[in-house]
């Protein structure tokens, strides 16, 4: 959905809707006074240092905000541990024995962790990662399918202030080698193998494969999902070590957390961006757990006795902050699910709430609209009375799919947020508080307490309420990355050069409506937005590009009813060779190689000759137009507009346009 930012988008101004807030749900919200919003504009400051208060630290921070645009830094002076946080504090207390994770494996298992149990192995698992070299300030990848060890094994980091880097199961192992090479870890932690729709992933297979070409990684632990009668996988002497035998190894069952800096790296979490190189965001530990866990607070409401489900991955910033860190620091019990919404049937999510009892769910656009398409009657199935709250996140979420949600989930009586943020942002920044605000179908609604966002022309001037722009931040806040990690040049070129360096810029197109509302018109930018998940048309043109038979290739986002966008390639073969469908599969199976399987292209279209201005770029605006039957945008700078005319020929004949 990527937009002309100068245009306005009428269709959005005519929804008309309004969900005000459910007075029996406002009288317990977590927040329910307004005043919040005057507080935290009349003193950003205080009103942040306010909340960190409810954190626990080691020492107490000597200034807030220290803000050298763009270098920014919060509570400085301050020293805290994420991991004693989300769990020591909460084994002082009753919560001991409360649940801290409910996990439910693919084919219906369960463990259950009380912040207890959860302490102990955080403990454990810290003391194992000290016994393979690893320090403070040492980094540690981790390549796992969503079981409980992914969630030990960030706390465990966190204790120590080992830097974790996710890679998302998912991820080819050119991807994993690029970002353990770019982080320079020093440990990778992975799994024998993955289930998904009951297949194995072959999730130790790439990491060897990966690991061929990533000379700091000295150790690896391989935790056993599957077992050696289904899946046996070679073990390298020296190199590899199962989990459970480096735990068993372990002696004790303390391992005092680090006091650290506020500003010491908490974790490296790579995205996408408008090149082909993924970047590291950088997140720190003070300022990301403040807005980790105020906005798990306000937005998801989370209570003693919530069972809260977040169904992202924890190998995206989402299970980062919305399964992990938001949930447990605030003492929460958190649902982590192996699976995918339509293994073994497409009533999963649906039976895991009943079963579960879940009361606040928290999930994605896509999903939403796979289970509309699906029909209701996997959903009537079951009981989702115990539901309270629902959320979404990760792209724009379509009237009718709300409203879907609303009527046959929420059954009209549960708040629905829909959060806009990103991995940049570390935490939710533009979203409705379930207890005050006015809900509108499709829009994100109005900036959190202490956020300021603004919409700006290419200028930088605030365009007037209805008009679209670019989304941008005009002050700091605490969860902000700090840097792209070894990279400073590039954070400050990407985020905080368009408007200078007090400006952040997010990369999305968004509206202000007449009463403040903001609504969210997708990435102005080269990056794609796939079912939820950041890919960017640099990165999949690079793949393609490394095929043998591909000259040249250029990568544009196409609107998609399930997934919102979907790729697509148009693709210019080298000379003498044959475009033919066996080789459109190729491609895309190449692809999958490349990246993963996330990244493969929906449709691939050969063309001889790609649109190109007179400095030889790209013009891939053009190429969307072309996709999406538009009219035509500015072709004036292109070498040869001939060359469009002839794609658009083309495309509409070979009924690629359906
Ligand atoms: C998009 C995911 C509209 C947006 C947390 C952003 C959204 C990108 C919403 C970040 C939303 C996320 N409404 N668009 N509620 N939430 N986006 O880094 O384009 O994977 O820039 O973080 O997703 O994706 P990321």
């Amino acid at each position: 959905m990527s937009v002309d930012p100068t245009g306005t988008i009428e269709g959005l101004l005519v929804e008309s809707r309004r969900y005000p807030p459910n007075p029996e749900f406002a009288a317990s919200a977590n927040v329910n006074d307004p005043e919040i919003y005057q507080r935290a504009s009349d003193d950003p400051e205080g009103f942040w240092a306010s909340v960190a208060a409810e954190l626990d630290w080691d020492q107490k921070w000597d200034t807030v905000l220290e803000w050298d645009p763009p270098k920014v830094s919060w509570f400085n002076g301050g020293k805290l541990n994420v991991s004693y946080n989300c769990v020591d504090r909460h084994v002082k207390t009753w919560r001991k024995t409360k649940a801290a994770i409910i996990w439910e494996g693919e084919a219906g298992e369960e463990r259950i962790l009380t912040y207890q149990e959860l302490y102990r192995e955080v403990n454990r698992t810290a003391l194992m990662l000290k016994s393979l070299g690893v320090a403070k300030g040492d980094r540690v990848a981790v390549y796992l399918p969503m079981i409980p060890e992914l969630a030990i094994i960030l706390l465990a980091c966190a204790r120590i202030g080992a830097p974790h880097s996710v890679v998302f199961g998912g991820f080819s192992p050119d991807s994993l080698s690029d970002r353990i090479n770019d982080c320079g870890a020093k440990v990778l932690v992975t799994a024998d193998g993955g289930f998904r729709r009951g297949a194995v992933v072959a999730l130790k297979e790439n990491a060897d494969k990966a690991l061929e070409d990533t000379p700091t990684i000295e150790h690896v632990v391989v935790v056993q999902r599957v077992g050696a009668e289904k899946h046996p996988v070679e073990m390298k002497k020296g190199r590899d070590i199962w989990w459970h035998d480096a735990m068993a190894a372990v002696s004790g069952n303390y391992c005092a957390p680090e006091s650290l800096d506020a500003e010491h790296p908490l974790y490296i979490l790579y995205t996408s961006g408008t090149t082909g190189k993924p970047k590291g965001v950088l997140h720190t530990t003070g300022g990301y757990l403040v807005g980790a866990y105020a906005t798990s607070k306000w937005v998801l409401d989370l209570k003693d006795d919530d069972i809260y489900w977040c169904t992202a991955d924890i190998g995206w910033v989402t299970g980062h902050s919305y399964i992990v860190y938001g949930p447990l620091a605030n003492g929460a019990t958190s649902v982590m699910f192996e699976g995918t919404p339509d293994y073994p049937d497409r009533d999963r999510f649906w039976d895991i709430i009943e079963r579960r009892a879940i009361t606040v769910l928290y999930t994605a656009p896509t999903a939403i609209r796979a289970c509309m398409r699906w029909g209701t009657e996997h959903v009537e199935k079951h009981d989702l009375s115990s539901l309270r709250l629902l959320g979404t996140v990760g792209e724009p979420i379509n009237p009718e799919a709300w409203i879907w949600y609303n009527d046959h989930i929420g059954h009209g009586k549960c708040p629905i947020v829909d959060t806009w943020w990103q991995t940049e942002t570390g935490a939710i920044m533009i979203s409705g508080l379930p207890g005050l605000t006015t809900m509108k179908p499709g829009s994100a609604t109005v900036p959190l307490p202490g956020i300021v966002p603004d919409i700006v022309d290419e200028q930088g001037n605030s365009v007037p309420d209805g008009q679209g722009g670019y989304l941008v931040m005009r002050r700091p806040w605490p969860s902000m990355f700090r840097t792209i990690w070894g990279d400073w040049d590039r954070y400050v070129s990407t985020y905080f050069s368009k408007y200078g360096p007090n400006v952040y810029v997010t990369g999305d197109g968004a509206k202000r409506d007449d009463e403040g509302y903001i609504w969210l018109m997708g990435r102005v930018d080269d990056v794609l937005n796939v079912a939820g998940h950041r890919l960017g048309t640099m990165e999949i043109e690079s793949a393609l590009v490394s095929h043998p038979s591909v000259a040249e290739a250029a990568v544009i986002g196409v609107s998609d009813e399930l997934k919102g966008q979907a790729v697509a390639a148009f693709v210019t073969p080298r000379l003498g060779v044959d475009a033919n469908d066996a080789l459109v599969n190729e491609l895309r199976a190449h692809v999958s190689e490349k990246i993963g399987p996330i990244a493969r292209p929906d449709r691939i279209f050969f063309t001889a000759e790609l649109p190109k201005t007179r400095s030889a770029k790209i013009m891939r605006r053009l190429l969307r137009d072309v996709a999406e039957g538009r009219v035509m945008g500015d072709t004036t700078t292109l070498t040869d507009p001939t060359v469009l005319e002839e794609i658009k020929k083309q495309y509409e004949d070979t009924g690629a346009a359906e």
